[in-house]
């Protein structure tokens, strides 16, 4: 039974303030959960609740804790901390509002991972096995970051994320190590060309680069110069989330100065697939461009892994009308996309269902939290996409998979892509 909820004001990996809640139950144990924050949102995701106005730039989360406080703790003191479902189907009765934006995504979000924390606290259990029950799941195939650009590097190129997947590891943990030599092999031809410049929000290698396919030629010269087989040992897995500068069928590349149609952005793409060794692509086209997901999935679907996340923005109903329709063939899941824990379960299995790919995600704005890692593990979902190899927030989740995987679970390896 819950006894206590108590909410608070944190900090983000990019100082903004976000919303934690505890929740404790009968006996002292308790769980936490810590609400993160998008900055390439999608249109029909759960919305968080801001002060607005001139302080902490508008971002401020003082009537999301008051929610919690005034509204949320009350109705679940006394709950069965077991009943994640019913908690959460209370959490959007209560809020009342198709995007949660009266009591706050975040607020809810935040009660909902805390619930799940507690939950597991409870059984005396590490999460990901509570998540588990029977099944004994494997651990997930990574998908980190080296460069990053789009909204998380003031546009500095149009694509938002380069990734790597090590398809040539046979552990997490040498999937880890085999990224580790990849991004300081980054780091250190950006330092040669004089253009190291830091890192963006997510940790990856800021990017000066002249133009998308620069970005390109440099991740798999990193992979060569970390001694690894481009394709073969570690292949590249790209966000373009292009919803960022396409509407309405017209995509507009700042960096090189053009814009193209709906078409001419996936005749692009299609010939990056054909030029560089990518195993998989998140948001090609934009989340109001279904025509040409459609087509895009029909060209290359049986080749490539076509992951929808502005798009499908961990929708259940959603995820099961694009695969009608045949866009995409595997989804993004964000707890704080859905709103809840039971909402996000609910998308992993109406993607199951139709034998797609799934991808358990973090934020580019995020915490110590790494619930995604338990999510990721204990649902069995295949795959985790965290950020890069840099600052705490992402490595706090690296390294929490490093803890899960010494308990002697498995490996998906690349079996778990979608293809
Ligand atoms: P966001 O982006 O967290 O800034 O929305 C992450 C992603 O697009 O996958
Ligand atoms: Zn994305």
């Amino acid at each position: 039974r819950i006894t206590e909820v108590t909410p608070r004001r944190v900090w983000d990996s990019r100082g903004w303030p976000t919303v934690e809640v505890d929740v404790t139950i009968a006996g002292g144990r308790s769980g936490r959960g810590i609400a993160p924050a998008g900055a390439s949102r999608g249109l029909h995701e759960a919305v968080e609740l801001r002060d607005g106005g001139e302080a902490l730039g508008g971002k401020g989360v003082a009537a999301a804790i008051e929610a919690v406080r005034r509204e949320i703790a009350p109705a679940l003191i006394g709950r069965d901390v077991q009943d994640q479902a019913g908690i959460d189907g209370l959490l959007v009765a209560l809020d009342g509002t198709p995007n949660r934006s009266r009591l706050g995504g975040n607020a809810i979000v935040a009660t909902s991972m805390a619930v799940m924390f507690a939950a597991a606290a409870d059984a005396g259990l590490p999460l990901w096995k509570h998540l588990a029950g029977a099944t004994v799941p494997k651990m997930p195939l990574p998908q980190i970051q080296i460069f990053g650009g789009g909204a998380h590097a003031g546009r500095r190129i149009d694509i938002q994320d380069l990734m790597v997947i090590a398809t040539g590891a046979t552990s997490f943990d040498r999937a880890l190590e085999m990224t580790c030599e990849v991004y300081h092999a980054a780091g250190r031809i950006m330092a040669e060309r004089g253009l190291l410049q830091g890192v963006a929000d997510e940790g990856g290698w800021w990017p000066a680069f002249e133009n998308n396919e620069h970005a390109l030629d440099t991740l798999v010269r990193a992979i060569e110069r970390a001694g690894y087989v481009p394709g073969e040992d570690v292949a590249i897995a790209l966000d373009i989330a292009s919803s960022e500068f396409g509407k309405d069928g017209r995509y507009r590349l700042a960096l090189e100065d053009r814009e193209l149609s709906s078409d001419a952005m996936a005749e692009m793409l299609i010939g990056w697939l054909d030029r560089y060794p990518i195993v998989s692509i998140e948001d090609p086209l934009a989340e109001d461009d279904e025509a040409g997901l459609v087509a895009f999935t029909a060209a290359v679907g049986h080749r490539v892994q076509i992951i929808g996340d502005d798009f499908l923005v961990t929708n259940a109903g959603r995820v099961s009308a694009a695969a009608k329709a045949g866009a995409c063939n595997a989804v993004l899941l964000k707890p704080n996309q859905a709103g809840t824990i039971t909402e996000t379960r609910a998308a992993l299995a109406a993607a199951q269902a139709e034998g797609w790919g799934t991808v358990v995600s973090a934020r580019s704005g995020e915490t110590e939290d790494v619930a995604i890692v338990h999510l990721a593990t204990g649902w069995n979902a295949g795959q985790l996409k965290v950020g890069s190899f840099a600052r705490s927030e992402r490595m706090a989740k690296w390294n929490e998979a490093v803890r899960v995987e010494q308990t002697g679970l498995a490996y998906w390896g690349p079996t778990a892509l979608k293809r």
